[in-house]
């Protein structure tokens, strides 16, 4: 009985919200803003098609910028809690750092008061090129909180929200969602978003309760039916991007103009660049383990010292970066588990040069792993051709 209700309750529209969110009209106490120019908008960005997604804790500025050096032509910042943002300088300065080179920069709020999000985003708006709203948040903090996909029932408050940013920033308002399990009204949330005046959608092809191991794959087929109903409003297309072949693939499904990724980003920053097709790193992480190979050391070792260069200049905050060592040296570490430890050693109060001792300590374990793979491999071969 208790998993027919928690079914009923969590995993699926029940009809009478379903009928509430088909039966949205907007409030008439807000005055009617003509609609952006989103063709302009969306030039004005350079016409982006391969999107960084938000990632707290790893869309940071060092990171951001390394994914812009391969291929990335939009980024987001991680999601940004608006209350804290307005009340802490520390937040502030910790979880907002960016430079020259880093736009076209979309920042991403999460929030529920309209004002709030409102005064959050003042602060940012002479740094970015547009302000997200973050509606796609499916964890138990923003359950808590009362923001990301737990605003998806309260279409009032999320116009309220957008209807705000939109009168009274200098920059255009963006919103990132994720799907609802029924076409129809994943639609009509959209259009509640065009009625609001978003400029830009990204729309990750998942439900509020496809997370930890609901994930599963995303749907390209509503985000790609949802484009056909919007052809004029610039979408991108999340979920499921995990190679640089799937860029095509997914804008090819979707007819979307562009593509956002986050997770596979992590393990390969070369991802939206054709050079990430040789190795094909994330691909292996999914389907099986790479071989140990020369290229595949100098390459992982030197994307780690391209980053660890640009943590340092930009004064990356440590815990994000010893976060992001462990996913790019993913492929060394997998080879030899045992080293997860040494770099796990590396504390707090220590630096980035204890991070780039550590990288060079795994190359070398690892081309001595690979020496040994070889005389065992050619001791193998001499074997089998003495039973020949
Ligand atoms: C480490 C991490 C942090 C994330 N943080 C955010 C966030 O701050 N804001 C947001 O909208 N989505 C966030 N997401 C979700 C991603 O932006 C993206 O929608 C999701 O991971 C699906 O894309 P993917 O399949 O390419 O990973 C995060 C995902 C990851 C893996």
């Amino acid at each position: 009985f208790f998993s027919i209700l928690f079914f009923y309750r969590y995993m699926r529209l029940t009809e009478e919200i379903r009928k509430k969110l088909l039966g949205f009209s907007p409030p008439t106490d807000n005055p009617v803003m003509p609609a952006p120019n989103y063709a302009e908008f969306y030039k004005s960005l350079g016409n982006p098609s391969r999107i960084v997604a938000p990632m707290v804790d790893a869309s940071e500025l060092a990171y951001r910028m390394l994914a812009r050096k391969y291929g990335a032509d939009l980024c987001y910042t991680p999601m940004l809690h608006s209350r804290m943002f307005c009340t802490s300088d520390m937040y502030r300065e910790k979880h907002f750092t960016t430079c020259a080179g880093d736009r076209p920069l979309l920042v991403q709020f999460c929030g529920n008061c309209p004002r709030t999000v409102l005064e959050a985003a003042k602060f940012v708006e002479g740094s970015c090129d547009g302000v997200d709203l973050n509606l796609g948040c499916p964890q138990g903090i923003a359950r808590k909180g009362h923001y990301g996909s737990f605003l998806m029932e309260d279409w009032n408050l999320i116009y309220s929200i957008i209807t705000t940013l939109r009168r009274e920033l200098a920059v255009p308002v963006t919103a990132k969602i994720r799907v609802y399990d029924d076409v129809d009204v994943t639609i009509a949330y959209v259009n509640m978003l065009v009625q609001a005046g978003i400029s830009l959608l990204a729309i990750h092809g998942r439900t509020r309760e496809m997370k930890g191991c609901e994930t599963g794959l995303a749907d390209w087929e509503i985000i790609r039916k949802v484009k056909e109903r919007f052809p004029f409003l610039p979408i991108f297309a999340n979920g499921n991007i995990l190679c640089y072949d799937d860029i095509e693939k997914c804008m090819n499904a979707t007819k979307c103009d562009g593509v956002m990724s986050a997770e596979a980003l992590l393990y390969d920053p070369r991802l939206f660049s054709p050079v990430s097709k040789r190795l094909g790193l994330l691909n292996s992480r999914v389907y099986k383990k790479l071989p140990l190979t020369q290229e595949l050391i100098d390459v992982v070792t030197s994307i780690s010292y391209e980053y660890l260069d640009l943590a340092e200049e930009h004064q990356a905050v440590f815990g994000h970066v010893k976060a992001h060592m462990f996913k790019l040296l993913y492929h060394l570490l997998s080879h030899q588990p045992e080293l997860r430890e040494e770099l796990n050693s590396v504390h707090e109060e220590k630096s980035i040069p204890d991070l780039r001792a550590c990288v060079a300590m795994i190359r070398s374990k690892s081309v001595v792993a690979l020496r040994e793979s070889g005389v065992t491999q050619q001791e193998h071969i001499s074997k089998e051709s003495i039973i020949v």
